[in-house]
């Protein structure tokens, strides 16, 4: 078996793993985190959404947090944008990448973002175009690739229909998500395989939600793939407000122990990512919910 031999990560913390808070976090908190990310290493950074307050209060800061970030130039930080209205409001903040987000389940659609697939391509079409125009990359997030809280399990050709239309519309990489972390590995396949069709192996990173464990299994079933780009969440923070029960994402922490287990470049400081995770756990008041940094704190405890 071939893996790749290097690993591009997203950290999603800030936006997936804060998005998902009861509390309200301070924008000085997110920047922190942002900082702290970058400094052990992450080159790419999902900072915030801008979406309705409404619907994501938590979210709400968008552009103050962006505002407030000393970026690198080598980082890439995206933020998230459902509608024109929100890449209007990102412009300003000067992201380099923005994401829309779909999914592969009708319901899903709806309740996450109040319209079908159908009508949510038509939304993003001029997004992606004002995007580009602008000199913005864009990304496509598709949700519930294998699982949907409502509807159960999807079918891959789901998964390639979404992609099909992302691509249609210019979208120039996608993520294939696992929204409620459902998935194992010949699934995650199929579902990757489907947007695969679509896309280059460069252009497809896999979102692996860890509510039922798996998410590591499927990082490694993704490699296998030669899938090399991923998301992950810092402290393993995250879940989507609208995938009710959904825990968050596959820790960082532990990606990146996986990653370094089997020679795979990953540019990441696992000591300094581990601070910046127990940075947030600690405002959070909770315990990481990454195993390697539990493992490797206490450790370094004893
Ligand atoms: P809507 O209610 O259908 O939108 O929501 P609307 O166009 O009818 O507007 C309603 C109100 O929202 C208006 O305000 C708009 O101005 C305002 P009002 O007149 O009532 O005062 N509005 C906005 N305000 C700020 N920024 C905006 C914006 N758009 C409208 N961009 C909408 C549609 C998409 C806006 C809404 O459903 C929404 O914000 N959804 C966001 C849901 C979300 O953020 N979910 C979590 C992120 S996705 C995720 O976590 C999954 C992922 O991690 C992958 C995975 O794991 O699956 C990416
Ligand atoms: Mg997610």
């Amino acid at each position: 078996m071939k893996y790749p031999a290097r690993v591009k990560i997203i950290d999603v913390g800030p936006r997936d793993g804060l998005q998902n808070e009861k509390q309200p976090v301070p924008a000085a908190v997110k920047i922190e985190l942002v900082q702290r990310l970058q400094d052990a290493g992450l080159k790419e950074i999902e900072v915030t959404s801008f979406v309705s307050p409404k619907w994501v209060p938590q979210m709400a800061d968008a552009a103050s947090v962006m505002a407030g970030i000393v970026r690198d130039s080598g980082v890439l930080y995206s933020v998230l944008t459902p509608n024109l209205k929100g890449f209007e409001a990102a412009v300003a903040s000067r992201p380099d990448e923005i994401v829309v987000f779909g999914a592969a389940s009708e319901a899903f659609s709806q309740k996450n973002i109040n319209c079908s697939i159908a009508e949510s391509i038509e939304r993003f079409a001029p997004v992606v175009q004002a995007a580009l125009d602008a000199g913005i990359a864009v990304r496509g997030a598709i949700s519930c690739t294998v699982g949907c809280p409502y509807e159960g399990e999807i079918a891959p050709e789901k998964v390639g229909y979404v992609a099909r239309l992302m691509k249609d519309i210019g979208v120039q990489r996608v993520d294939v998500a696992d929204t409620i972390g459902v998935g194992t590995p010949i699934k995650v396949q199929k579902a990757l395989e489907a947007a695969l069709a679509h896309f280059g192996i460069d252009q497809v990173s896999g979102h692996f939600h860890d509510t039922y464990g798996q998410a590591l299994s499927n990082t490694l079933a993704a490699l296998e793939l030669g899938v090399w780009n991923f998301q992950s969440s810092v402290a393993g923070l995250g879940g989507c407000p609208y995938a009710k029960g959904a825990t968050g994402n596959v820790a960082t922490e532990d990606v990146i122990y996986l990653l370094q287990g089997m020679g795979i470049e990953t540019g990441i400081d696992l000591d300094k990512l581990i601070d910046a995770g127990q940075f947030i756990s600690d405002h959070l008041g909770r315990p990481t919910q990454s195993r390697v940094a539990k493992a490797l704190l206490t450790k370094r405890a004893g």
